[in-house]
């Protein structure tokens, strides 16, 4: 089982998002015998938006299908993982900025989409992808962080999407610490489905 995570947490040491993913790793780690984990963190990978020029040297590697290159080879790294565990804090109604940076990198043509009349069709290898985040008040319906992340993830063939979220944890009337416990909750209980369900398949 290759575990790709995707620590997208600024505030490392403190942060609880970082906290919940962990919780999750962990309950996985112990379910899972053969449970590997790679890491990639947008903030200190040397990402760069995509700008024209790169533009030009992406799509001439994606005709080539070089994906040893530093611009496809994040990618190749995630169109090869099992599962994608990808955590970010709730800021400014969505995430840092670093993981749509990270996200543009993974859009790499004949590696993880081709188009088929005229549509994306994705090429990922991932059962499944886990987002995991943290917000200072409630998100309300228009999460367009969580929506953002599953809508790219299925688009490139990851076949199914949870997110685990605990909200409200800034305001004066929160128990933050209660919330991140129920939260974590959550998170074995995903860890414990979805480990049960992969070690079934054959
Ligand atoms: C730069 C920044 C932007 C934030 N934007 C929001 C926001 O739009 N809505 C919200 O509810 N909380 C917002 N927060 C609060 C965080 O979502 C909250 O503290 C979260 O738990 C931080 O996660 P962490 O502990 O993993 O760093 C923001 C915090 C920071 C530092």
């Amino acid at each position: 089982m290759q575990t790709l995570f995707v620590n997208c947490c600024p505030r490392v040491e403190a942060s609880r998002t970082l906290r919940l993913a962990e919780v999750f790793l962990a309950a996985l780690r112990e379910k899972l015998p053969g449970f590997n984990l790679h890491q990639q963190n947008p903030h200190g990978m040397g990402l760069a938006p995509v700008w024209g020029e790169t533009l030009t040297q992406r799509e001439a590697l994606c005709d080539a299908r070089d994906w040893t290159h530093p611009l496809t080879r994040p990618a190749a790294e995630m169109a090869q993982s099992d599962l994608l565990v990808i955590a970010a804090p709730y800021w400014d109604l969505s995430f840092p900025s670093a993981l749509k940076v990270w996200m543009e990198h993974m859009w790499i043509r004949n590696l993880t989409f081709f188009y088929r009349d005229d549509q994306p069709v994705g090429l990922c290898r991932a059962e499944a992808a886990v987002y995991t985040t943290t917000a200072g008040s409630r998100i309300g319906a228009h999460d367009w962080g969580t929506l953002y992340v599953e809508d790219c993830l299925r688009t490139l063939g990851v076949r199914s999407f949870h997110a685990i979220k605990a909200e409200a944890l800034d305001l004066d009337s929160s128990d933050p610490e209660a919330i991140l416990a129920e939260a974590e909750g959550r998170a074995r209980l995903l860890a414990n489905g979805l480990s049960a369900r992969w070690l079934q398949t054959p």
